[in-house]
């Protein structure tokens, strides 16, 4: 028997909450963070420490315990609070503008600020206690995101013997460029008080191990993916995140939805629709994806007017200059895009600013012939897995930029280089021409690696790692 609990710890957690008139309304946040780590913590029955959107009236750090859902709590989420100083500082200041740039490899878009720093040592700090308040010896302790690094090492200090994972969701730098941040150093210390820390590729793990010899000179023990510290050995590995298979499948097949999707598709009257789902974000690769719609239809004629691409923009960081700006560039684009190539007074290019909810997410996927997840970078990239989830006819086309994280799993899937116009035009012709026999073989090849290696896998592969029974528990389950 394990009477212990699972204590998840993230910046963002499932819902975003907000005052009004009528009470407290809130809303499902948006993002591959959420979507993975919801069925886990159910599956756990955990409880989850997260930030809800909300601003701290003077120095309140916890704000409300609640259950999800309320009535039959799968789990409990205990909500924090950041003062409109943390948000400008810690969230959209270190985390947003220094180490998600740098992290992306954007160094040009890396904003370097001591305050910024401070401030993320603080919340970190903040998080730490919280965390030391809700522990009891024996519980696990899994700390998710670049917003909190130093959380493991200031827990590990005040509570030598507790059980901690780390789970790192977008990609890691390698040493020439994460060697840029002043704290780098820190950054990496505040990681190593886990007992084990988790990326999605081997690629990201390798780059980390290599900072870990290079900045800190601590020696590595690569055959066993291990760092040693003084008096501890932290596991190194690789698992990339999945989704909830059973979730997307079972929506999939549902009458409602499937009725959504034809009704999609009658509404869009096009021969192939093209599908990009992102929050409106530098790295996600949205005005290219754009520019070489563009050169697609300029190169092959014989496509115009018979094609569609319905491009979701969720809203995101809007408080972050580098967010704003690109909303304008994209929107620049599609009117260009649309002034040029509509037909009858309509336009290639439906765009859509605001987010779905994931039965009509579902519904696109089932509509769309074509989904282009073509980012610049990306940790994982879970649209292009429930994308491939939700083709349960086997028919469709993935076309994936070989700079998302999930590019190393998904083989079979039309890879592109995002940088390159012409050679994403000449894919996008590819995937329209692709002959259904083509396109099952590459599905069924796809749809197996996603339902294995779904999120339940992923957290036993992350947790098995640990030396504590949590690791026993994580293997044999
Ligand atoms: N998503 C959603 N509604 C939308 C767009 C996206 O619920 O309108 C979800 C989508 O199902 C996916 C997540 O948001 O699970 C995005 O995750 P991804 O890993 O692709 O990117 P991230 O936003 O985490 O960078
Ligand atoms: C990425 C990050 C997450 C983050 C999400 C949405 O997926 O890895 O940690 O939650 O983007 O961004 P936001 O700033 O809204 O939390």
């Amino acid at each position: 028997g394990n009477n212990n609990k699972v204590i998840l710890v993230s910046n963002r957690g499932s819902y975003i909450f907000r005052e009004e008139n009528s009470g407290r309304k809130r809303e499902k946040a948006v993002s591959g963070l959420v979507s993975a780590l919801e069925p886990v913590v159910q599956n756990f029955g955990g409880t989850w420490l997260a930030w809800g959107g909300r601003v701290a009236e003077g120095s309140k750090v916890k704000g409300e315990m609640i259950g999800v859902p309320a009535n039959e709590p799968l789990y409990w989420f205990q909500e924090i609070l950041l003062t409109e100083k943390e948000i400008e500082k810690y969230y959209l200041g270190f985390s947003n503008s220094c180490l998600w740039p740098l992290c992306h490899c954007f160094l040009e878009k890396v904003v370097v600020r001591k305050d910024y720093w401070d401030s993320y040592r603080n919340v970190n700090q903040k998080y730490a206690q919280v965390i030391g308040g809700f522990m009891r010896s024996g519980d696990l302790i899994w700390v998710h995101d670049f917003h909190l690094a130093l959380v493991p090492e200031m827990v590990r200090r005040a509570h030598g013997k507790a059980n901690i994972a780390f789970f790192w969701h977008v990609p890691f730098p390698p040493p020439e460029i994460f060697s840029t941040l002043p704290w780098a150093a820190d950054i990496l210390r505040g990681l190593l008080g886990a007992d084990c820390i988790a990326f999605h590729s081997a690629d990201y793990r390798n780059n980390f191990l290599r900072c870990v010899e290079k900045i800190l000179h601590l020696p590595v023990n690569w055959e066993l993916g291990m760092v040693k510290g003084d008096n501890r050995n932290i596991t190194v590995s690789f698992a990339p995140i999945g989704i909830d298979w059973n979730k997307f499948r079972e929506m999939a097949s549902r009458a409602e939805i499937l009725a959504q999707a034809s009704e999609i598709r009658g509404r869009v009257e096009a021969d192939f629709i093209f599908l990009g789902v992102d929050r409106l974000d530098y790295t996600k690769g949205i005005l290219e994806r754009l520019l070489a719609f563009e050169t697609f239809l300029e190169k092959f004629p014989q496509y115009r007017g018979r094609v569609a691409l319905l491009q979701v923009a969720v809203p995101s960081r809007s408080g972050v200059k580098a967010y704003e700006n690109l909303k304008h560039r994209v929107e620049e684009a599609v009117g260009r895009i649309n002034g040029r190539y509509s037909i009858n007074w309509r336009g290639p290019v439906l765009y859509r600013y605001g987010a779905l909810s994931s039965s009509e997410l579902v519904a696109h996927y089932l509509a769309a012939d074509i989904a282009l997840v073509t980012p610049l970078r990306d940790g994982l990239n879970l649209v292009a897995k429930e994308f491939i989830a939700a083709k349960t006819d086997r028919r469709g086309v993935l076309v994936l930029s070989a700079y998302a994280g999930a590019a190393q799993q998904l083989r079979e899937a039309l890879l592109v280089n995002p940088y390159y116009p012409e050679e994403m035009a000449d894919v996008f012709r590819q995937a329209v021409e692709m002959p259904v026999s083509e396109q099952v073989y590459r599905m069924e090849l796809l749809r197996k690696v996603v339902q294995q290696q779904d999120v339940y896998w992923w957290s036993h592969q992350v947790l098995k790692t640990l030396p504590s029974k949590w690791g026993k528990l994580a293997a044999t389950s």
